[in-house]
């Protein structure tokens, strides 16, 4: 049995994009430490909307969300989630905005208070951890689409959160960084929520499963299942 709170609890989650139906319909989850939840469901099911409301981006129209048994509810609240929750966006471009990618990754610490110095070396060691030590001086919006998002995740992990909200982390990246992504998320001892189409990906890292549909969370779903269900003749997943 274990004592120690949830790092959220989502309860009853409703929310809608003005003038559009509803994309979270009463939806309820709660993710504790030690969570590896891979998250599937078609597209345009609200899974990247589920991870804006956890961050405070979007607010939801009914329901409540706790962190650490407290709720969050005002832009100050959110302030402790994003020190502690890190969000790796759908689109990398959307992460990424200083020239250069050591720049990039040093202000998230820089932000969280860390000295100049302590900032640069979380930031070379981060880097180093991706197996991406070489970029440091490399101009970020002239990387590669997959150069690009491990980066992100660089960015990312250089805050050392306690939980990751990973929205499709595997697109435009090769076998060889998509292993190294595996690698990354097995040896680092941290809770996520992993979007992902890829259900090779998925199996290697994911504990528990779920699926969106028509706004709510189905528990236990299979991967393979999910992914007959919708084929891709265009992919090779
Ligand atoms: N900014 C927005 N304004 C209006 N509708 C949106 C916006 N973002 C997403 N949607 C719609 O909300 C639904 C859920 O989108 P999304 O959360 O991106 O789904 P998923 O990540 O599962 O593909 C879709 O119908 C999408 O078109
Ligand atoms: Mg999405």
């Amino acid at each position: 049995m274990t004592t120690s709170l949830p790092i959220l609890r989502l309860e009853n989650i409703s929310f809608s994009y003005p003038g559009r139906g509803r994309v979270l319909d009463n939806l309820s989850l709660e993710i504790n430490k030690g969570d590896r939840i891979g998250l599937v469901g078609p597209n345009g099911s609200g899974k990247t909307t589920l991870f804006h409301i956890i961050m405070g981006l979007l607010s939801p129209y009914s329901g409540t969300i706790e962190f650490f048994g407290k709720p969050v509810k005002t832009p100050n609240d959110f302030k402790e989630v994003y020190k502690k929750v890190g969000l790796l966006f759908q689109d990398a471009d959307d992460q990424l905005f200083s020239p250069t990618v050591l720049e990039d990754v040093a202000f998230g610490p820089l932000n969280l208070g860390k000295s100049k110095s302590e900032a640069r070396n979380i930031a070379q060691y981060t880097l180093d951890r991706l197996g991406i030590a070489h970029f440091e001086d490399r101009v970020t919006h002239k990387l590669s689409g997959g150069e690009k998002r491990l980066v992100a995740l660089a960015t990312v992990l250089s805050m050392e959160p306690e939980l990751l909200l990973l929205d499709e982390p595997s697109t435009g990246l090769d076998e060889k960084i998509k292993a190294t992504l595996v690698e990354v998320l097995n040896r680092l001892e941290l809770s996520y929520i992993l979007i992902s189409h890829e259900s090779d990906f998925m199996s290697q890292i994911a504990d528990t499963m779920f699926m969106m549909e028509n706004g709510q969370l189905t528990k236990d779903v299979h991967i393979h299942q999910y992914t007959h269900k919708h084929p891709n003749p265009g992919q090779r997943h």
